[in-house]
């Protein structure tokens, strides 16, 4: 696990092997995050909530649902941009109408 300067860590947090979490990034109490998963800098992901693995928390962005593995999400509140290994965009819908809850990983 990496952890940045100014990165937080609240209560009851579980982090996985290689996860990395950027500075300023702030776990509340009783968030699990998943191996190789990276929580952007000055990201937020609020009480237990849990971070896929290998996915990806963009840079300020703050997390009120689940992430399924290998997702990238972004934004206030975080939304999926793309699946992390493929790339492939979530959908061709603006940020801001993606939600979190309603889209799966995609191989
Ligand atoms: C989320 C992230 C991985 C996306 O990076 P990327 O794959 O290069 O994606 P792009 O820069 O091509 O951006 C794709 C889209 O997402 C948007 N976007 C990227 N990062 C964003 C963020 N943090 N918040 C909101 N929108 C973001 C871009 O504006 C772009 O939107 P568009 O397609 O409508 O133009 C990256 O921006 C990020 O936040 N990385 C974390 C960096 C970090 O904290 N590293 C740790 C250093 S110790």
């Amino acid at each position: 696990m990496i952890v940045n300067t100014g990165a937080q860590i609240d209560h009851d947090c579980e982090v996985g092997d290689f996860a990395h979490l950027a500075p300023g990034s702030v776990l509340c109490g009783g968030v699990r995050i998943g191996s190789l998963a990276l929580i952007g800098a000055g990201a937020c992901v609020a009480p237990h909530i849990s971070v896929g693995v290998a996915s990806v928390v963009g840079v300020g962005a703050a997390v009120v649902d689940l992430v399924p593995d290998g997702v990238t999400v972004v934004g206030v509140p975080a939304r999926p941009l793309f699946a992390s290994e493929t790339r492939e965009r979530v959908d061709d819908a603006p940020a801001s109408r993606r939600r979190v809850r309603t889209i799966e990983a995609r191989e």
